[in-house]
């Protein structure tokens, strides 16, 4: 399977195997962002970590032109040579990805991503399990409250992720999958506030303290 890489407004290129390998070759660890929508996160990321290969993996392409377009200048003019863009779904994670990271983030999902680990379907679970090496660090982030004000009608039914939900329904599900994640907690005020996600400003937008639950895990090994 071929994967396809976003390299800026509304293009994709396939990129093969070698090409990924020559990248992971370059660089000394590699963190991956699930859900990573604009690709801010994933852009601070490689910024503050130059050594690291990071990518930022997503469903959808659109969202990620912008930023995928500025990562392939100059450095000068914002060029990132170890920020990747890749355009997939974590239930259908292409095999080449299998268990490259280091590091996964999952910060704020939407959509699929956010059921999936709320109501822990074995597919979502196992697509972040499945993109961790042995060792590695997974931090996951989740909205705590916007469906108890503004619910859109297909989250009505959607339980909301508090640290006791987290630990009853998600975390056993993720121990499944090779995952062991330590208890959630909520972010504070200043560390919600702090997150360099679109996502984070939108949803803190108004709120002095935004609900997000944290939770860190590692990945076992076999
Ligand atoms: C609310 S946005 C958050 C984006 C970013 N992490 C942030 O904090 O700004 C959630 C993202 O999750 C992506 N997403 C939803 N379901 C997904 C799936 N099954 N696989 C990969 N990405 C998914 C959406 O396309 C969307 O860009």
């Amino acid at each position: 399977m071929m994967l396809t890489r976003v390299v800026g407004k509304g293009r994709t290129e396939a990129m093969d195997l070698a090409d990924l390998d020559a990248r992971l070759d370059a660089f000394v660890k590699c963190a991956v962002d699930v859900g990573t929508g604009d690709a801010r996160f994933a852009y601070h990321l490689a910024t503050e970590r130059p050594d690291w290969l990071v990518i930022g993996l997503d469903a959808l392409e659109a969202p990620m032109g912008e930023i995928a377009y500025r990562a392939s200048r100059k450095p000068a003019r914002g060029g990132r040579e170890n920020l990747l863009l890749l355009r997939a779904a974590i239930e259908a994670l292409p095999a080449e990805l299998a268990q490259i990271a280091d590091e996964v983030d999952v910060l704020l999902p939407w959509g699929a991503l956010l059921e999936g680990i709320v109501r822990a379907r074995s597919e979502i679970v196992q697509g972040i399990a499945a993109l961790a090496r042995e060792g590695a660090v997974v931090n996951l982030t989740l909205n705590g409250e916007i469906w108890l004000d503004s619910t859109p009608a297909r989250y009505e039914d959607l339980p909301v992720p508090t640290p006791a939900y987290v630990a009853e329904s998600i975390e056993p599900e993720f121990r499944r999958a090779g995952i062991e994640l330590g208890p959630a907690r909520y972010l504070t005020a200043d560390e919600a506030k702090g997150l360099p996600t679109t996502w984070a400003r939108r949803l803190g937008h108004g709120r002095l303290h935004p609900r997000f639950v944290h939770m860190n895990g590692v990945r076992r090994g076999p």
